[in-house]
């Protein structure tokens, strides 16, 4: 039996209550799913800055209506301690493991707005990991980002070698994991970074300015509208469906002395390039009767954005006992049907 398998039947047999940040986006509702699933309790936490309630109503048709009563949803916005400490109590639960997922994804809307990604990504977090270690909670889980690694060259990533940041979005994140680290040194607080490397899968917004380019692509042949490829396509990158990110979430939380207070690298442990996943979306888009008809264009590099990327997956293979399930093609082949389900019913 996986390490995974294994601590699913545990959670069963004893549930949790668990806190999710950022439940209403892409990755916290798929958290939410898989929880709800495993009969645990669940509080969710956002204020729908970038998330939707139709993720939410989405879940709740995927789970039975009483696990969907293990669900409490608080809105409200991690900038505010008040409501980080609210979640935290919420219905005088004792909430063991927080998965702190609430940011504002992309690197554009960094450079953009740093301002607004800092509020979100260092002043929230910093009341969230606050809030949790007053409330005691066994361990506070959160999303870093692949991002950290900035201008350091060698592929694959390994965690201990970093360069310096090339974005704002990049500084809150490296930011983040200087905090978790002093939090448990002064504290005492349990607290495990995942540096996710892109992550995909249902539910991820493919509207917007700033839409990763997994959602924003299919969304772009299932409309039939243009497409473009930054660069000369052979930027690569390690991605990672969601069903895995949930697994280093699941496993982060529950892990062992040995396991907790580090960060990890969530990915495959592969690369693809942007020439290679086009194909690979318009391949699987074809097989699902959707043909698009227009060529990819071709447009300049789009600033702080690294060449390639990679992970190293080894020490989350060892430590916390991490198998990712789905390769690339496979998470593809998954989600497609939910795109198209999406985007052709608006
Ligand atoms: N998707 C990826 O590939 C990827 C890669 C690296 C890191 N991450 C990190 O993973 C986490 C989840 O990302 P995602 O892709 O699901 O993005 P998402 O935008 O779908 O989800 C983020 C959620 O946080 C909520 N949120 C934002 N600001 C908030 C605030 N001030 N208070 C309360 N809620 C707030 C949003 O409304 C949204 O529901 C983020 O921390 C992101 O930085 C994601």
């Amino acid at each position: 039996m996986s390490k995974y398998d294994e601590v699913k039947k545990q959670l069963e047999q004893a549930p949790k209550v668990w806190l999710v940040t950022g439940v209403a986006g892409f990755i916290g509702s798929n958290l939410l799913e898989h929880l709800l699933l495993l009969n645990q309790k669940v509080i969710g936490l956002d204020n729908f800055a970038t998330g939707h309630q139709h993720n939410l109503d989405e879940v709740q048709t995927q789970v039975s209506s009483e696990q969907w009563q293990n669900f409490s949803f608080v809105k409200g916005d991690i900038r505010n301690i008040e409501d980080c400490q609210k979640a935290l109590t919420f219905n005088n639960q004792t909430v063991d493991y927080v998965l702190h997922q609430a940011a504002l994804g992309s690197v554009p809307r960094s450079i953009a707005d740093p301002i607004l990604t800092n509020s979100a990504n260092i002043t929230g977090f910093v009341n969230m990991i606050t809030a949790a270690k007053d409330a005691k909670v066994s361990t506070f889980v959160y999303a870093a980002s692949s991002s950290t690694y900035g201008d350091h060259p060698a592929l694959p990533k390994v965690e201990d070698n970093i360069g310096k940041p090339l974005s704002p979005y990049a500084v809150t994140k490296y930011v983040n994991e200087l905090y978790a680290d002093v939090f448990n040194k002064t504290y005492g607080l349990n607290a495990t970074g995942l540096r996710y490397f892109n992550v995909f899968g249902k539910r991820q917004d493919p509207n917007g300015a700033y839409a990763a380019v997994i959602p924003k692509w299919t969304a772009a042949m299932i409309e039939n509208e243009d497409l473009y490829i930054n660069g000369d396509g052979e930027t690569s990158r390690d991605f990672c469906f969601v069903e895995n990110a949930v697994q280093a979430n699941i496993l982060a939380a529950t892990a062992n002395d040995a396991g907790k207070n580090q960060v990890y690298n969530v990915a495959l442990g592969d690369r693809t390039t942007l020439n290679e996943l086009y194909s690979s979306l318009a391949s699987a888009l074809d097989a699902n009767g959707v043909s698009y008809t227009k060529s990819a264009i071709y447009r300049e590099f789009r600033a702080g954005d690294v060449r390639h990327s990679q992970a190293d997956i080894s020490k989350a293979q060892e430590l916390l006992g991490y198998q990712p399930e789905y390769r690339i093609q496979q998470g593809i082949d998954k989600a497609m049907p939910w795109y198209i389900k999406f985007l052709t019913k608006k």
